[in-house]
């Protein structure tokens, strides 16, 4: 390959996509450690919760997605959502030229070396169904006892701003309670909407038990475009989309990242 096609390949720019604002706790860390690529988020806002949808449904929205980001000719996907990871990645990761990271399935190597014996996961209806995380963790150490629990309001109460609801509150003390009685060495937040919840979830179990995947996520995209001689080292531009409610997007996102624009609206 000559210098001049090898620097254009690695100045295109990688997607990023959730249901949400969610995906953003994956898309905050990776600028600050990937200041210079070109990057595009989009929040499947029109087809939010992702958590209470089938398989089908899920394949559907991320090729959707997939297709609108091949147009935009990116040279990677982050699927910065467990839910599409753990549902859609395994039917869809073979149709398209660019890399696609999915969450679960890159996180669950490091997390299974880690040494724990008992680990808890909170995550969607969706992700808890597929059990993607036990078999993901087991593929590398099956003698792990994992325990899967489903949060079916925990999406809306990031997306909806209602972190101070009694309901809400009681709500994540109730799953938090239960998870306890498990004794789990970590907790992993299964989730790219929960690390919103960190401040609510910490009053009732210690902070340190808690795992963002994002950070173990994120160094592994990172080394892996190392490894693809796929980094950029001029760019840094963003853009961010929607499929639905720019607004709600733009207020909602504020806790991890800030978006000085509107996003885009794309109804597909
Ligand atoms: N944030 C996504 C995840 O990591 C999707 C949540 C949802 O829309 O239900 O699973």
């Amino acid at each position: 390959m000559s210098i001049l096609n090898h620097n254009k390949l690695n100045s295109r720019p990688i997607g990023f996509f959730d249901s949400g604002v969610g995906g953003l706790s994956v898309y905050a860390r990776f600028k600050k450690a990937l200041p210079e690529e070109d990057t595009l988020y989009f929040g499947d806002l029109a087809n939010m919760p992702y958590g209470n949808k089938t398989r089908e449904e899920l394949i559907g929205f991320a090729r959707k997605i997939l297709d609108f980001y091949k147009l935009q000719d990116v040279k990677a996907v982050v699927i910065a959502c467990n839910t599409s990871s753990a549902q859609a990645y395994e039917a869809i990761k073979d149709d398209y030229e660019f890399k696609i990271y999915p969450i679960i399935q890159s996180c669950a190597k490091v997390i299974a070396a880690a040494n724990y014996k008992r680990i808890g996961v909170f995550a969607t209806e969706a992700t808890v169904k597929s059990r993607a995380y036990t078999y993901e963790i087991h593929k590398h150490n099956p003698d792990i006892e994992i325990n899967e629990i489903p949060c079916p309001n925990w999406v809306p109460i990031v997306e909806n701003n209602k972190y101070k609801e009694k309901s809400a509150i009681e709500d994540v003390k109730r799953k938090v309670e239960k998870m306890m009685l498990f004794s789990p060495d970590k907790i992993i937040l299964g989730c790219t909407h929960y690390p919103y919840l960190l401040s609510l979830l910490k009053e009732f179990a210690p902070e340190d038990l808690f795992i963002d995947p994002a950070a173990i996520f994120v160094n592994y995209i990172k080394s892996d475009l190392e490894k693809s001689l796929l980094l950029n080292s001029e760019g840094g531009l963003e853009k961010f989309y929607v499929s639905a409610n720019p607004e709600s997007f733009k207020i909602h996102s504020k806790l991890f990242y800030n978006i000085n624009e509107l996003p885009v609206c794309v109804t597909r």
